[in-house]
């Protein structure tokens, strides 16, 4: 929220907003630990083919501290995640994909070692899936709870040298923590592919001396260079397929499934080009410029721009009643001014609704509804004010719904939005004139308290005005008209 407008009534209903969100989000995902403990812990006994010897009298003890520390190490990972991701649309979907990345890590390293060398310990898998459908900070953490969660499975067990499975341990966490370094959110899966084909290189001296230093001079360095570098080769075969599904099932906006979103293919922006041709047009603009705001102040350009495209799905209810449809024929002539401003208002109930039937992710359904925030339609407010005789007028009957936007990227499409609408209707000739109208638009939208309820700041609206100051007039840009230049029509100038 903006510091200078918010009073201490409303940081404290957010603050409750917040403690509510949080006991919701506990709740929903709490399911998670003990199912995903149970379910590995149970896997890994199978494999290591003691499952009823570890429920016996004189081992029932350590397998359940073994649970229990299992449990706490996944509790540990929920807090992070809760920590790092803070600032973001919270979603209890980023805790099952935590849990559900360390479990396939586990039991793919339990598989590994079983079968092909105790090297073979793929920590690496949930990171990937944890950087790409989460965060880097808990990526990082799910990869060393990963290999804690193996280090407690082997803990006990005189069938293995727990040194020599710490060791292959460190050595493919530090393959897995460059990759971290290196590969960003906003790679293709091709380089992600590609990095884990070319860092586990890195990591392989290590893994020799590793192996040197346990006494194994034989074939053995061989096998557990093999080994090693096949486990982080594998993770990254893995990590596509379980990424796909995972991104399916819970819906998650990952920049892979927002490129394909923002792919001008697909089937509601096929619709949205030819059943309201201006509101596509609109919505491509503030696309670009939704993406350079988002870039300027540190938030995910790709869903700005994937948000900014399907903002307003809404209108193709009735695409006609916006005048961005309109040729000669407006409808609203013949309507009453309240008809007019609940056709115009209800877009974003309705973007909402679409956005839902057509499975978009929750932060772009938000933004459906949200973009408009409670602001007033003063067109149709004057209209209206005009033909009531006393000149009294109640204001809220001529508002959108709300709420107001949430998170900084749908403040981010509020300004935008309103900012591409103005211009499009005029442009200011001097530039002084159009920094002034950008100015005034936002003030407009900070003077009505449209940023009261989501985390951006006066610096940060700053910014996000600068930018579009600076973007906006490359997209508006007006081409010569050279059929009224004063020079004389050559062939040359004519092809041009
Ligand atoms: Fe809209
Ligand atoms: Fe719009």
């Amino acid at each position: 929220m903006i510091e200078d407008v918010q009073d201490l009534s409303f940081t404290e209903k957010r603050k409750r907003f917040e403690r509510k969100k949080l006991l919701v989000c506990i709740g929903k995902s709490f399911m998670a630990i003990p199912l995903s403990v149970c379910a590995m812990m149970l896997l890994a006994l199978a494999l290591n083919g003691n499952f009823l010897e570890a429920f016996d009298r004189a081992n029932v003890v350590v397998t359940t501290c073994k649970f229990v520390i299992a449990a706490a190490l996944m509790a540990i990972l929920f807090a992070a995640i809760y920590h790092f991701t803070h600032e973001q649309n919270k979603s209890t979907e980023y805790y099952w994909i935590a849990c559900i990345a360390v479990v396939a890590s586990v039991v793919a390293s339990l598989i590994g070692i079983k079968y092909c060398n105790i090297y073979v310990i793929h920590v690496t898998l949930a990171e990937l899936i944890v950087i790409e459908l989460v965060d880097r900070r808990s990526a990082a953490l799910s990869l060393v709870v990963s290999g804690l969660m193996v280090v407690v499975i082997y803990l006990g067990n005189p069938a293995y040298d727990i040194g020599v499975i710490i060791s292959a341990i460190i050595c493919n966490s530090i393959s897995g923590i460059i990759i971290n370094f290196l590969v960003h959110r906003h790679y293709s899966r091709f380089k992600f592919l590609l990095m884990t084909f070319i860092v586990p290189f890195t990591v392989l001296p290590l893994v020799e001396m590793f192996t040197f230093i346990e006494g194994d001079l034989d074939m053995t360095i061989l096998w557990n260079t093999i080994g090693s570098y096949g486990a982080n080769v594998v993770s990254g075969i893995l990590f596509m397929p379980i990424v796909a599904i995972l991104e399916s099932v819970f819906n998650i906006p990952d920049d892979f499934r927002l490129s394909e979103l923002c792919n001008l293919s697909n089937p509601l922006l096929k619709r949205l080009a030819s059943e309201a041709p201006g509101t596509f047009n609109h919505s491509l603009v503030v696309g670009t410029l939704a993406e350079a705001c988002a870039s300027a102040i540190g938030e995910n350009p790709n869903m700005a721009r994937c948000a900014a495209y399907y903002h307003d799905i809404g209108k193709l209810k009735a695409p006609t009643y916006f005048s961005e449809n309109q040729s000669t024929y407006n409808p609203h002539d013949e309507l009453i001014p309240e008809v007019s401003v609940s056709m115009i208002t209800s877009h974003t109930l309705f973007g909402e609704i679409l956005a839902k039937q057509n499975r978009l992710p929750s932060e772009i359904v938000d933004i459906c509804r949200q973009h408009h925030g409670t602001s007033t339609v003063g067109y149709f407010y004057r209209k209206a004010l005009a033909l009531k005789e006393d000149g009294d007028l109640a204001v809220n009957k001529y508002t959108y719904a709300g709420p107001k936007p949430q998170t900084k990227v749908a403040a981010i499409i509020m300004v935008a939005d309103t900012i591409e609408a103005a211009m499009r209707a005029y442009m200011p000739d001097t530039r002084e004139e159009y920094e002034a109208r950008i100015n005034k638009l936002v003030d407009e939208k900070i003077a009505m308290r449209q940023f009261d309820e989501c985390p951006i700041t006066m610096n940060d609206i700053s910014v996000i005005k600068n930018t579009i100051i600076e973007v906006l007039p490359s997209i508006h840009h007006k081409r010569v008209d050279y059929d009224k230049r004063k020079e004389p029509a050559t062939e040359e100038n004519k092809n041009s």
